[in-house]
């Protein structure tokens, strides 16, 4: 098999919003196939082409390139009323994706319950000072009712007789958990309205694990869109404050129902710097004007939920250990310009103990992280502006200073550094594995 025609994944390292949707839509007309594999509308990710810019939740960031056959995996949870906004959004913008668009029936769908009770809960956390911060659109439940038996999933849409016996017994322990004077629409209404939501798409429901073997099989390459990142992983991130699917290489392979030598390369996404949203361990983040500055230049305000990113130095601890998680090829750097005119740029190069001693391994537990310290190493900055330099060679000496000294702390090789957020802004560097497949 020629390098061209290897399956990719596009993963991001840290805590998300790495820059994923952009390099998903570039690196897509090279790819038959792209596939979303967990997570739900939690996701935004940005494509931005000729200045205009479109968020995706759910639909794959290959949405905008017409060969590209667009696949909702098993692991994703599905909010149909915001899928179907996403595709009014496109066919506003003359694009029809409906005729290469394939639902795994075995996906499972987000309820107006799950979305009440990941409100409630995170209401409730809020009084103890126990917020995890969710994005509030009933990602937890969803995941929590699939594990628990009790989800409903895109493939029962196609059976309206058993739809009302399968919601019930989620339904009734969300009504127990929320009392009974909780505004939730009755179960007939939400029948109703997954079946009218669901009548457009009734053709695009199907077997995706078998779409995507037999892709595979022939050869049809694939490019697999992570969402969320690492760090957000429910086993190996921030836990308790993370996401409630695995967004790290496992969850693609119980995502799709594809196994791992279907996959031939991985393609990290991190930013230049790190950034959050939500609550959480963040040991490189910075309250101060530097953070304040990162936010304003990086325009660091989510794009699912608008909530202001908190904002740090590029942390390659988390870096690094989303790269062995992951098994990570190369590293995608995203967003250079912003650091353009700061003084001095910063790296954490590791994390002290509330002693001063090095810290070896990330802590697994939130108590562990809370008495770090970052041990940051400072770079000089570059006044040259590094926005939509297509030649890390014509990067200022500083910047390429600079990203050699991140390389080296996260022990990965760069292969991409982007310089702005439209596609033609960024560098690929010769000789590496992404080279051919931006050529
Ligand atoms: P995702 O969730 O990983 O797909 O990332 P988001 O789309 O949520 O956030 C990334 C944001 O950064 C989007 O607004 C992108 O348009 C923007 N972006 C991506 N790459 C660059 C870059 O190199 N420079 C700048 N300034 N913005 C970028
Ligand atoms: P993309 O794909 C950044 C965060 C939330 C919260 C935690 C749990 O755009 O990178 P959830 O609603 O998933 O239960 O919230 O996860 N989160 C994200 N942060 N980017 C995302 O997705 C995120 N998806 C979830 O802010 O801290
Ligand atoms: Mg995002």
């Amino acid at each position: 098999m020629s390098r061209a025609s290897e399956n990719l994944a596009v993963l991001g390292l840290q805590w998300g919003d790495e820059g994923k949707g952009k390099l998903v839509d570039l690196l897509a007309p090279r790819y038959r196939h792209v596939v979303r594999f967990q997570g739900g509308n939690n996701a935004g990710h940005t494509v931005v082409v000729d200045g205009q810019s479109l968020a995706l939740h759910q639909v794959p960031s290959g949405a905008l390139h017409p060969g590209c056959f667009l696949v909702v995996g098993s692991g994703v949870v599905l909010n149909l009323d915001v899928f179907e906004q996403e595709l009014s959004r496109l066919r506003d913008r003359g694009i029809d994706v409906t005729s290469r668009l394939l639902l795994s029936d075995k996906a499972h769908l987000i309820l107006p319950h799950h979305i009440a009770l990941d409100v409630w809960r995170e209401e409730r956390a809020h009084k103890v000072g126990a917020k995890i911060g969710t994005t509030g659109r009933g990602i937890g439940p969803a995941y929590e009712m699939k594990a628990a038996r009790m989800g409903l999933r895109v493939g029962d849409l196609k059976h309206p007789d058993v739809l009302a016996e399968r919601i019930r017994p989620g339904y009734d322990e969300v009504r127990l958990r929320l009392g009974s004077g909780a505004e939730l629409p009755t179960i007939e209404a939400i029948v109703e309205n997954l079946l009218k939501a669901i009548e457009p798409l009734l053709g695009c429901i199907g077997n995706a694990q078998a779409h995507l073997q037999d892709a595979w099989a022939k050869g049809e390459q694939i490019l697999f869109e992570g969402a969320q990142a690492a760090l957000l992983d429910l086993d190996h991130g921030t836990y308790p404050f993370v996401t409630s699917s695995n967004c790290s290489l496992g969850g693609l392979f119980t995502g799709t129902g594809l196994p791992p030598k279907a996959l031939h390369r991985i393609l990290g996404v991190a930013k230049a710097y790190t950034t959050r949203v939500g609550a959480g361990p963040m040991v490189s983040e910075l309250t101060n004007a530097t953070g304040d500055h990162l936010r304003e230049a990086g325009r660091e305000y989510g794009t699912t939920t608008g909530r202001p990113r908190r904002c740090g130095w590029f942390d390659a601890p988390i870096t690094a250990h989303a790269c062995r998680t992951n098994g990570v090829d190369g590293l995608a750097i995203m967003k250079l310009d912003v650091l353009d005119g700061m003084a001095e740029v910063g790296i954490v190069v590791g994390y002290l103990d509330a002693h001063g001693h090095p810290v070896g391994q990330l802590p697994s537990c939130a108590a562990e992280w809370a008495d770090l310290q970052p041990d940051v190493r400072m770079y000089k900055g570059w006044q040259t502006p590094t926005r939509g330099v297509t030649d890390h060679q014509q990067l200022p000496a500083e910047a390429q200073a600079y990203l050699d000294a991140l390389a080296e702390a996260v022990e990965m090789p760069i292969v991409y550094v982007s310089t702005g957020p439209d596609r033609a802004e960024g560098c690929v560097y010769p000789g590496t594995f992404l080279e051919p497949l931006l050529a």
